[in-house]
């Protein structure tokens, strides 16, 4: 593992990953401070990779940050959005590795949401065969989930997250303050990530976010603050014992096989990846109900909670001739899914989760009930 930077009022969470291991470090001021890179990697150069949402907001200052310990730090600024999540957008940043005669020992800063952080990590996963990349994620979402396990990847136009890699980072630098400027539609996107986790591990901290849901999105530092850290501790528990997703890991994916083909069907950029999982979890929850693992009272309170995230529960119709044959194509395109059958995540019991087969009519009858009528 790397050598640590740990400040007084800051919180860290480790990964552990043997060789892979790495640090989440949580607080304010973190991407304004020199020593928050302390101990990583100080190759001759570094790329920072960010959008043109969040360059004019952040750029500047992890540059400067940045300055003591890169000779030379370049940036790119790439367009904004999901829909940008592909190849075209993906070879602009080795177009620029390149045209800087960048070599391994560059270190790719993904400065942004979920979307930069994915295509930065696959990028540094895939250049020069690998070279080393630090997460400085900047939503909600991003803090407390897709910066953290290593999941890198760009979308296929049949399919989310369908290109990628494991690629774990050297450090994950998740700084509060970035959260001030979020738009609150992203903040409820990340806050259905965050829910995610109770269902799956800990209903303690499902009750707890019952409880400070206002104060979240009223983006009170403190709640912020914790549900970050036992979001981290959660993913971190998970990831070190199922890097790759060979069984345990799959219970991350809680909500995201009806979400992805919310996304997909709607085309990627129009529903958000967390308000698609938001809905995608109450319907995962039905079907657990319809499986008899959960009861209705369970299933209510989830939705009753995503609701007051403000995130969407009605589900889109994907085609008014055949939407429930569109979604069953759609979800057949998903990572979990083996010998084309589609496998969910239930909730095995307030707390625990599981993979696996549910037969179609099942999954039918969840998709009628949870979608808008036409
Ligand atoms: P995003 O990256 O599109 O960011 C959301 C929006 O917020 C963008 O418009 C962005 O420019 C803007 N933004 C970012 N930081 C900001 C800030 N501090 N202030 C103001 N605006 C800011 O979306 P996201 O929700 O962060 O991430 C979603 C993506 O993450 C999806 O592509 C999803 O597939 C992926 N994901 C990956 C994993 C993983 O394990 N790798 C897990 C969950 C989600
Ligand atoms: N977001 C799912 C995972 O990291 O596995």
């Amino acid at each position: 593992m790397n050598e640590t930077a740990i400040r007084p009022g800051m919180d860290c969470v480790e990964i552990a990953l043997g060789e892979r291991s790495y640090q989440i470090h949580i607080g304010s001021g973190l991407i304004d401070t020199a020593s928050s890179f302390h101990g990583l990697p100080a190759g001759r150069s570094a790329l920072i990779v960010c959008n043109e949402t969040v360059a004019p907001l952040y750029l500047h200052r992890l540059e400067n940050a940045l300055e003591v310990h890169h000779a030379v730090v370049h940036a790119l600024v790439l367009p904004d959005g999901e829909a940008h999540k592909h190849w075209a957008t993906l070879n602009l940043v080795f177009d620029k590795l390149l045209q800087h005669e960048c070599d391994r020992k560059t270190v790719l800063y993904a400065l942004g949401g979920g979307v930069v952080g994915d295509m930065t990590g696959f990028a540094a996963a895939c250049y020069m065969r690998g070279v080393p990349f630090v997460q400085v994620p900047t939503t909600l979402l991003a803090q407390v989930d897709s910066s953290v396990g290593g999941k890198t990847g760009i979308n296929h136009p049949l399919g989310k997250n369908m290109i990628g890699a494991f690629y774990q980072p050297l450090r994950v630098i998740c700084d509060l303050d970035t959260l001030s400027t979020l738009p609150s539609k992203e903040l409820s996107a990340g806050l259905a990530e965050v829910i995610k986790y109770g269902p799956i591990a800990d209903m303690a901290f499902f009750e707890w976010i019952e409880d400070h849901v206002d104060a979240l999105m009223a983006r009170d530092k403190a709640s912020l603050a914790f549900a970050v850290k036992r979001s981290c501790e959660i993913k971190a528990w998970v990831v070190s014992q199922d890097e790759r997703e060979s069984g345990l890991r799959a219970i991350l994916n809680f909500g995201h096989t009806f979400g992805h083909a919310i996304e997909a069907g709607m085309g990627y950029g129009s529903w958000l990846h967390g308000e698609a999982v938001g809905c995608g979890m109450v319907m995962a929850g039905r079907l657990s109900l319809s499986l008899g693992l959960v009861d209705q009272a369970f299933v209510d309170r989830l939705a009753s909670l995503v609701k007051k995230a403000g995130l969407p529960v009605v589900a889109p119709l994907l085609d008014t001739h055949d939407n429930v044959g569109r979604y069953m194509e759609l979800m057949r395109v998903d990572k979990k899914a083996e010998g084309g059958a589609i496998r969910f995540v239930v909730i095995d019991g307030p707390g625990r989760a599981r993979l696996q087969e549910v037969p179609d009519d099942l999954v039918a009858e969840v998709i009628r009930s949870s979608c808008a009528s036409a």
